[in-house]
């Protein structure tokens, strides 16, 4: 018999989130499921799902605007990459990276992520069980 706490967690269910067709590469909806807003992107063509909730403070991250940055290089060098896959906060500019959700000055910090299932031709989300939020 299962304890009532236990009763009281949903089970993670794949929740449908948009058709493939309607999520072009570099675009992103933003949307609730199951009592949470998240935002779901297409970079390169790979979908990612955040939670739209900055770890900073709260802001709905998700509405950032999305760009590169400089990567690593050689001093008096600046490279610029990752377009398309770098979500700036809107409240204070925190930078996080769409496909792990890790914060670009420490990647210990992140945005909660959602796994992402394609499925003819739909995307999905898992959401939900024990440890998400
Ligand atoms: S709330 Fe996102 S950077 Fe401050």
């Amino acid at each position: 018999m299962a304890a009532a706490w236990q009763s009281r967690v949903p089970e993670p269910r794949l929740e449908y989130v948009a058709a493939v067709e309607d999520l072009p590469p570099g675009s992103r909806k933003i949307l609730r499921v199951r009592g949470r807003e998240i935002g779901v992107f297409n970079v390169d063509g790979r979908v990612y799902a955040l939670k739209n909730v900055c770890v900073h403070q709260g802001a709905r991250v998700c509405l950032g605007k999305v760009s590169g940055t400089t990567l690593p290089s050689h001093v008096y060098e600046f490279q610029y990459g990752h377009e398309g896959r770098i979500l700036r906060c809107p409240w204070h500019g925190w930078e996080y990276d769409v496909t792990t959700g890790q914060s670009l000055f420490d990647p210990a910090v992140r945005v909660v992520t959602y796994p992402v299932t394609i499925v003819n031709g739909g995307i999905y989300v898992r959401v939900g069980g024990a440890g998400t939020v």
